[in-house]
């Protein structure tokens, strides 16, 4: 090891030969959370493999913001590409700079604001589907919702329920399969013909030709829209030549992996904490019925729904949908008072950043009243859903609107009562999301007329 590299400090726990691979293995989430007791930045290791966990907000944001240059998207990033070669979520240096000014026109506020009627328009026909009474898997009905506003919204398309399906279970399966790589990384099994693999490449096959199809019809009919995909067609690089069909494949398969699961994690677990926090879904409705009794919910009217904010703050939160972030460090990295190796392995999880008790009185409980103003807020950078710097996410203000738009107009009309007896527990996969979410759909209609007699 050269003289001026002061390696982290490896975390307690490790096990010859397995390193810290079993308490990973057995719970994910728990076993990071307790990494951050060991220090600002610790190492732990898989096997023979090393990671680097940053732990401190203060390094975190170093890592991601003035020391960027220093630093590539890293293990999970790379396995992520089974998405697509460089879409914009795992590509590098200036492809990444020019392909986030070309796109990100399309992600502004301003622009977001004017997304909220298509996003209205696809949720509305869904939400007006359930019955009274139903029993809803939650993870998958949010899924396919969060699934139809990126479609609807960036690229005109809402495909009809089966093949909505086919692409959601696609997603999940390319998804599982970037983790499992991520963390236990033995190439030689990826290019196995197992049936595991296979069923991989057929996830890919489906994706990419629902996609395929989304492009074609751009390109037939280019007249008819403005959005994402017409961007990305009609976009020219220096040379002026058009971007290569496989290209514009990744960014628009790359969009719809990013921008659903994400957005859907946190409706589910909103509603979740909704069903188990009665006085808040109280407050929720009373917000609701003032400012918009029974109008229609429009962009305007977003700012005047404060607690709904508030909710989806507290959301994000407690279940931050990324648990896991990597980088890798392309030079030598000075994070503190440690210095690690070029090709070192870096993580970060904000789900366990915006657990910490340092930062967040009594950090497991659901409160989105430590959001108010008037209540001392959280140290800067220590609230990071959507990370920092210059690969923050591109969604952020789409994610915002959404969340409350999404919240607002299913509460409006119905409540997702627990079922009794059941239990929900958090699991990381690429996203943390709920082990398993059913609900009841009770019609705030039906609700009131109860009542009333
Ligand atoms: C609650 C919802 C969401 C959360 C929590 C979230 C979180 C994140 C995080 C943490 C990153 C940064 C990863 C890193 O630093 O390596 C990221 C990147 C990204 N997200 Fe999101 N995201 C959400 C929704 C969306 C949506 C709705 C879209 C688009 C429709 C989107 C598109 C992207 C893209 C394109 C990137 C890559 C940006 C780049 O590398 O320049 N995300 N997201």
């Amino acid at each position: 090891m050269p003289a001026d590299l002061h390696l982290p400090p490896i975390a307690p726990g490790r096990r010859p030969l397995f390193g810290h691979a079993i308490p990973l293995l057995r719970d994910r989430l728990a076993f990071l959370q307790n990494l951050r007791a060991f220090g600002p930045i610790v190492r732990i290791t898989i096997g023979p493999k090393s990671l680097t966990v940053v732990n401190s907000s203060e390094l975190i944001q170093e890592m991601l913001t003035s020391k960027s240059h220093q630093v590539s998207k890293g293990l999970l990033f790379e396995k992520l590409k089974l998405f697509g070669k460089d879409a914009l979520p795992v590509a590098e240096g200036s492809r990444h700079l020019t392909r986030r000014r070309l796109m990100q026109p399309a992600f502004h506020r301003e622009r977001v604001s004017g997304y909220v009627k298509t996003m209205r328009e696809t949720v509305e026909p869904v939400i007006a589907n359930w019955c009274d009474g139903d029993t809803l898997d939650l993870k998958t009905e949010m899924q396919l919702m969060a699934q139809g506003v990126v479609m609807s919204v960036a690229f005109s398309s809402t495909p009809e329920h089966q093949r909505a399906r086919a692409i959601l279970a696609s997603v999940d399966t390319v998804f599982k399969a970037a983790i499992r790589r991520a963390l236990l990384p033995v190439p030689v099994l990826e290019r196995l013909p197992t049936r595991r693999n296979r069923q991989i490449t057929h996830a890919g096959g489906v994706l990419h030709q629902a996609v395929a199809d989304i492009i074609t019809d751009h390109r037939t009919n280019p007249d008819a829209y403005d959005d994402v995909v017409s961007l990305l067609l009609a976009a020219r690089d220096e040379t002026g030549a058009a971007l290569p069909d496989d290209e514009i494949l990744s960014e628009v398969t790359g969009l719809l992996a990013a921008g659903s699961e994400t957005t859907a994690v946190v409706l589910a677990w909103l509603f979740h904490e909704l069903g188990r926090h009665p006085d808040l879904e109280q407050r929720l409705h009373h917000e609701l019925d003032t400012v918009l009794g029974g109008r229609t919910l429009t962009a305007a009217r977003l700012p005047q729904l404060p607690f709904t904010r508030r909710l989806v703050t507290e959301t994000l939160r407690l279940y931050s949908p990324a648990w896991l972030v990597t980088r890798q460090a392309i030079e030598p990295l000075q994070l503190g008072n440690v210095t690690v190796p070029a090709g070192t392995d870096l993580l970060w999880s904000p789900y366990t950043l915006h657990r910490d008790a340092e930062l967040y009185p009594d950090p497991q409980r659901f409160d989105p009243d430590r959001w108010l103003p008037e209540r001392p807020q959280p140290p800067k950078g220590a609230f990071i859903p959507f990370g920092s710097g210059k690969r923050q996410c591109m969604g952020d203000a789409f994610a915002w609107t959404e969340a409350i738009s999404v919240t607002a107009l299913i509460a409006s009309r119905w409540r997702l009562r627990p079922i009794p007896g059941t239990s929900t527990r958090p699991i990381g996969e690429i996203t943390v999301h709920p082990s398993s979410l059913r609900m009841t759909a009770e019609s705030r209609q039906t609700a009131t007329t109860r009542k009333a007699a």
